[in-house]
């Protein structure tokens, strides 16, 4: 009886470090609400778990980590900067073609 409760704290113990970081990656999914266009949501995940992309190549160079720290519009991000950064049709889509509007824009 007792072995079986120290056995069964002892999991609990492990598995919530465990499931607490499976959770979500890095920041999780950050959704900004422009006011003129639909929604866009960026994926940690996506970006990190999937693309391999480490958090040194966007924080600090280009994003805090925090939500909303800077004050981003489309022409900024086609010259290149924040999302454009990378979404310029060379590391990933293009944010000028009108066909990816729909990719990032939800
Ligand atoms: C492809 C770019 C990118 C990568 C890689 C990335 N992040 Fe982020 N992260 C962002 C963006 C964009 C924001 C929001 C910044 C803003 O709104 O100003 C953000 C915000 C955050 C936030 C704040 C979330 C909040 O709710 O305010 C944390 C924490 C964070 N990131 C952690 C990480 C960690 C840890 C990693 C590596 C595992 C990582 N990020 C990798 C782009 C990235
Ligand atoms: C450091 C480079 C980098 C930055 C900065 C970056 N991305 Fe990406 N993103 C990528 C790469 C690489 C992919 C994978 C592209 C592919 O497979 O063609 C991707 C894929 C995506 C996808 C498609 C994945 C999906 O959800 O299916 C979306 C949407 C996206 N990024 C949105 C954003 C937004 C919004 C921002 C700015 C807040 C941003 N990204 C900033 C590199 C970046
Ligand atoms: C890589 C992701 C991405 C793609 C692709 C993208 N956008 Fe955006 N867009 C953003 C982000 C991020 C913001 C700023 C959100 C915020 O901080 O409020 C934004 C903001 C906007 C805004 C409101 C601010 C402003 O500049 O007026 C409009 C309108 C807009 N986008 C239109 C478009 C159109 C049209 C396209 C396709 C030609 C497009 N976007 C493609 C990520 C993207």
């Amino acid at each position: 009886m007792k072995g079986s409760v120290l056995v069964l704290i002892l999991m609990v113990c492990m598995l919530v470090p465990i499931t607490g970081f499976a959770e979500k990656v890095g920041g999780g999914d950050i959704t900004f609400s422009p006011k003129n266009a639909s929604p866009v949501v960026f994926s940690h995940e996506k970006h990190v778990s999937e693309k391999g992309l480490k958090c040194t190549g966007c924080h600090y160079q280009i994003f805090q980590m925090q939500q909303g720290s800077y004050k981003m519009d489309m022409s900024k991000i086609n010259k290149g900067d924040f999302c454009g950064k990378c979404h310029n049709g060379q590391k990933s889509f293009d944010v000028k073609d009108s066909k990816n509007c729909g990719k990032c824009h939800r």
